[in-house]
C-alpha cells in the first residue's frame, strides 16, 4: 500500500463506531455481515448494556454478537426493528446498493425487509454512478442455478458459479458480471420472478435510507 493510499481498516472502523448513533437505546438492532459490520460489532459491545439485542443476518455475525455478550434474538421474534445497520459491496446516490459478497444477501434482505431505516457503512470505495462493476451475487437452489445462469448470459451477463460455497440456507451464489444496472428496481424485480431464485444482491426495494461513508476526510453522510 503507498502511503497516501487510505487504511481500509481505519476507515471501516470509523464507519463502524459512527453507526451507534443510530442505535436507539433499549432496541433490538438488525446486523449485517461483513468486515466492515464486524467493526460496527465490536463498537456494539461497548454499548451492549443499552441495547436488547440484535437480530443477525448471517451464522457468522451472530458468532461474533455472542462473543461479545450481545444476545441473539431470532427474526421471528420480531415484529419489527428501528434499526438494519449493514455494509455493501456498491452503493449509488440514492441508496440502491450491491451487496452479498459475503454470500449473506437472503438474510440480510430478510433483515432489512424487518427495519424501519436501513444504515449503510461503507468505505468511500463503495459509491459508485452506475451499480454493476461488481458482479451481482445471486443465490439459487441448486437445481436451477444453470437456467439461471443461461438467463443472465441473455441479458448480456457473464454468470460464475462461486466454487466451494454454500449458503446458511444451504443455496449457490452465481456472480455475474458485465451488468450495467441503470434500473436497480426493475432488474431486482424481473430477477425476483425466476424460479429458483431465492434472492438477488439488488437491494433497490430495501435500499439505504443513510449511508455512512468511511473517507480520508472522516465520515461523509448521505440521506
Ligand atoms: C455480505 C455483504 C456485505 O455487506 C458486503 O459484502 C460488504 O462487505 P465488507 O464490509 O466486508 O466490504 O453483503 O453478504
Amino acid at each position: 500500500m503507498s502511503a497516501a493510499a487510505p487504511d481500509v481498516a481505519r476507515l471501516k472502523a470509523l464507519v463502524g463506531e459512527a453507526a451507534l448513533a443510530y442505535v436507539p437505546p433499549g432496541s433490538v438492532v438488525g446486523v449485517g455481515t461483513g468486515s466492515t459490520v464486524n467493526a460496527f460489532i465490536d463498537a456494539l459491545a461497548r454499548a451492549k448494556h443499552v441495547i436488547a439485542g440484535a437480530v443477525s443476518s448471517s451464522q457468522a455475525s451472530s458468532e461474533r454478537l455472542r462473543g461479545h455478550g450481545i444476545p441473539v434474538i431470532d427474526a421471528n421474534d420480531v415484529e419489527t426493528l428501528q434499526v438494519y445497520i449493514d455494509g455493501a459491496d456498491e452503493i449509488d446516490a440514492s441508496g440502491c446498493m450491491i451487496k452479498g459478497g459475503g454470500a449473506a444477501l437472503t438474510r440480510e434482505k430478510i433483515v432489512a425487509d424487518l427495519a424501519q431505516r436501513f444504515v449503510c457503512i461503507a468505505d468511500g470505495s463503495k459509491l459508485v454512478d452506475v451499480l454493476g462493476r461488481f458482479p451481482l451475487p445471486v443465490e439459487v437452489i441448486p437445481m436451477a442455478a444453470a437456467q439461471v445462469a443461461r438467463r443472465f448470459v441473455a441479458l448480456g451477463g457473464r454468470p460464475a458459479l462461486r466454487a466451494g460455497v454454500v449458503t446458511d440456507n444451504g443455496g449457490q451464489i452465481l456472480d455475474v458480471h458485465g451488468l450495467a444496472i441503470t434500473d436497480p428496481a426493475a432488474l431486482e424485480a424481473e430477477i425476483n420472478q425466476w424460479p429458483g431464485v431465492v434472492s438477488v444482491g439488488i437491494f433497490a426495494r430495501n435500499r439505504a435510507n443513510v449511508c455512512l461513508l468511511g473517507t480520508a476526510a472522516g465520515v461523509r453522510t448521505l440521506t
